[in-house]
């Protein structure tokens, strides 16, 4: 009797498939109504010589089924190990995840680009500061409190001291006294300025500016243009002219506008240079003396030259740029196009 029934429990745990239906099983044999359990429960009727045969024989059954319990569990285990790795295996050919890489901003892509060609003339690169005070934002270039160009320009005041610069040529004042008094200083100073402009298709109440500046003995209005029209050749190709218009700027006597050759038709005239063949890049010429002696030069050993350009004027013209505002609201789709560009 006790030899059939390790037949059949060992069956039923041989045929056992899962940790869930071992673990029933377990109950159904050593549980209190257990079949092994039930064996023992009528011994008070027994002899003691039955009790001793049958507590014997009950034992060993029990050891045994206890140890087949134990391997088959084992080998769920690792059954259960075993299939979870494989159904949780990675798929290797999924694609991957998407790696977004920013690209630089084209007025970054520009500016690197102004500044390795001023670079490769032996000119460095200065930073200032984009508060700037009424002294040297105005006064130091030759722009006195009653004087109408600051209308063009001031808006942005802190106190009647000081004020969002409106160009970067204070820098020229700074530079000048950190040199002073004796030349050369070769610098171009990139930096934001912010104006009284109203924003529209090519004008921003804040935008970047290059400001150039050459203090030396001998300098002369031929030294400024031969610079500017290899700037022009270096940045928008080696075809293109550069002109010079008579203009007027405080600090700079006599003062130019600087043309360069329309990139779109070459000079023939077309809707981008209003058929003039002609687009406005800068303002530049030679230092005004009272600048240069007002910065502890004396005007009579020294002269320079200098100019100032905005940079997202050159960067519209090179990329065919149609409106400024472009460059400051952060559209995907556009910046994106700049990102072949080094
Ligand atoms: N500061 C001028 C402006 O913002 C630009 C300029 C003109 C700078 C002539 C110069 C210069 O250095 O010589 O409009």
């Amino acid at each position: 009797m006790i030899s059939e029934l390790k037949q059949e429990l060992t069956n039923m745990i041989n045929d056992v498939n899962s940790l869930n239906d071992l673990q029933n099983i377990k109950v159904s044999i050593f549980g209190k109504k257990g079949r092994i359990t039930l064996l023992t429960k009528d011994m008070k009727d027994k002899t003691i010589e039955e009790r001793r045969q049958i507590g014997q024989e009950v034992h060993q059954l029990k050891e045994y089924i206890e140890i087949i319990i134990k391997q088959k569990e084992l080998f769920l285990i690792e059954k259960k190990i075993n299939d979870d790795i494989n159904n949780e295996a990675i798929d290797i050919y999924l694609p991957g995840m998407e790696f977004n890489s920013g690209t630089l901003h084209p007025l970054t892509i520009t500016r690197n680009e102004i500044e390795s060609f001023f670079n490769s003339l032996g000119f460095a690169v200065i930073e200032g500061n984009e508060i700037e005070s009424d002294e040297y934002n105005f006064e130091k270039m030759n722009i006195p409190k009653d004087h109408p160009a600051r209308d063009m320009q001031d808006t942005f005041y802190f106190s009647v001291e000081e004020l969002l610069r409106t160009h970067t040529s204070p820098m020229q004042a700074r530079t000048m006294e950190a040199n002073a008094p004796d030349g050369p200083i070769r610098v171009i100073v990139p930096g934001k300025t912010y104006r009284r402009d109203e924003d529209d298709l090519t004008h921003s109440h804040q935008f970047m500016q290059i400001e150039g500046l050459v203090i030396d003995k001998n300098i002369s209005l031929a030294d400024l243009k031969g610079t500017l029209e290899l700037f022009a050749k270096n940045i928008f190709g080696s075809n293109t002219k550069i002109r010079f218009r008579p203009s007027y700027f405080p600090f700079t006597e006599p003062s130019v506008e600087v043309d360069v050759t329309c990139h779109v038709c070459h000079g023939q005239g077309c809707s981008v240079c209003k058929q003039t063949g002609w687009i406005e890049i800068l303002g530049a010429g030679q230092v005004h003396p009272n600048v240069i002696d007002n910065c502890g030069y004396d005007s009579n050993v020294y002269q320079g030259f200098a100019f100032g350009m905005g940079v997202e004027r050159v960067a519209m013209i090179k990329y065919g740029i149609d409106d400024i505002r472009l460059f400051y609201n952060n559209n995907l789709n556009f910046l994106k196009q700049f990102d072949k560009i080094k």
